[in-house]
């Protein structure tokens, strides 16, 4: 069990107020709040080593010193070589340039598989290699309960497959697909993986060596650090291939992929969200005090993943009482292995941005819409009607505030009758 009371404490955000509420955090799939200690450690870098890289004086060799603790810490968040990360801005603009830079060893009629639950971010940037006669392949859902469909992924897969682009998990409906299999039937047929775990990040241990993929994409803001993308990718591949940069610029890697001058202050943020996560493991298990970081993450998130299914099984039962509710995605507790504690709901007779907006004034902050997830509110019919509710909750919830949740939800859709 995580010590939730200390990991409250560290976040200063759930301290603020909406009114004379005290605000309630649901909106973790469009980004965390952070600990202090990131915010710290954003301010002093600026404070005390803002300069560039590969200077001949003391703040510079501080900002590479900066740079380099960072792609540690993500190299223990991910489980990777530390050589293997890469930082930009954000998942989707990373995700654009691997793609282009991929597509310079494909042929048009090569194919690229992505699916339907997928945000668009993992969509986007692979349907644009179409222009080079690049083939996409989209992989279906059931819409009974948000899994993906994986006998329409299997006949997707074939010679011609250059690529697979799977979600670890959908940021609208919280569904975990089965990425290992996934990655296995990808591999056997002798394509890439590329894998987005910007949702999956903040809810379960990532291990890029044992799932065995290619590329793997999250953002530093969905697990409590600053907005900050990172991309893992094999040695091997960020050797390989071409990346688009200036002819200055390093080619070593990562620094071949990292094109421009990086946003170092957020690297900070990411070293601290990082050694955050690794105290939450020291506090859960104290025998990991003297153990590498990596285990002290691993343990942290284990204990984040066991903490959330049970704020998620409160969640979901109560939501599934209330009466004109439809909810979308996995809703039996023992499938919960297979979901993160994101769930999306539909009231009769009320608008998604109606609900969200009344929730908002008692304190209560949650999304609505499609949260780019475009061809899932599509597939599902709701995109033209305002899409979703969508409750996402972290490790820095408790059990009070989705009861409270439930009484506030039960009186609006009562209403709404
Ligand atoms: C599953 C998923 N993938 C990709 C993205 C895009 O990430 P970024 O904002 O870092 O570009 C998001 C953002 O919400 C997401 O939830």
């Amino acid at each position: 069990m995580p010590d939730i009371d200390w990991s409250r404490a560290q976040f200063p955000a759930l301290r603020l107020k909406a009114g004379p509420q005290p605000a309630v955090f649901f909106d973790a799939p469009g980004g965390t709040q952070v600990p202090q200690r990131v915010a710290d450690a954003v301010a002093d870098s600026l404070l005390s080593a803002n300069a560039n890289l590969h200077g001949a004086f003391k703040t510079s060799r501080d900002c590479e010193r900066i740079v380099r603790e960072a792609h540690r810490a993500a190299a223990d968040f991910l489980g990777c070589d530390s050589r293997e990360v890469v930082f930009g801005p954000n998942m989707t603009t990373l995700t654009f340039a691997l793609s282009r830079s991929l597509a310079r060893d494909l042929s048009a009629g090569d194919e690229i598989i992505v699916t339907k639950l997928d945000h668009d971010a993992n969509h986007a940037p692979w349907k644009a290699l179409c222009e080079r006669g690049i083939v996409l392949r989209e992989v279906e859902f059931h819409a009974e309960d948000c899994t993906l469909d994986l006998d329409d992924f299997q006949s997707k897969l074939n010679a011609k497959t250059k690529l697979a682009a799977i979600a670890y998990a959908s940021n609208a409906v919280g569904t975990i697909n089965d990425v290992e299999a996934l990655i296995r039937r990808a591999r056997a047929a002798g394509a890439l993986t590329f894998i987005d775990a910007v949702h999956y990040a903040p809810h379960g241990p990532l291990d890029v060596r044992r799932l065995d993929c290619d590329f793997l994409v999250c953002s530093a803001y969905k697990f409590f650090g600053p907005h900050q993308g990172l991309l893992y990718g094999k040695a091997e591949h960020l050797e390989r291939l071409r990346p688009y940069k200036v002819r200055p610029a390093g080619e070593d890697i990562p620094e071949r992929f990292e094109t421009g001058t990086q946003n170092h202050e957020a690297m900070a943020g990411v070293t601290a969200a990082v050694d955050y996560l690794a105290e939450l493991g020291r506090r859960t298990d104290g025998a990991l005090s003297e153990r590498p970081r990596r285990e002290q993450i691993a343990a942290a998130m284990q204990a984040v993943r066991a903490y959330e299914r049970g704020l998620a099984a409160a969640l979901v039962k109560g939501l599934l009482a209330i009466p004109g509710l439809r909810f979308f995605g996995i809703r039996e507790p023992e499938r919960f292995d297979r979901r993160t504690p994101t769930v999306a709901v539909r009231i009769d007779g009320l608008h998604p941005r109606r609900i969200a907006e009344r929730l908002g004034r008692q304190g209560f902050f949650v999304w609505d819409g499609n949260y780019y997830a475009l061809n899932l509110t599509e597939s599902l019919g709701v995109e033209s009607d305002g899409g979703m509710v969508r409750i996402g909750l972290a490790h820095y919830n408790t059990a009070e505030e989705v009861e409270r949740f439930l009484t506030a939800l039960g009186e609006l859709a009562r209403s709404a009758r």
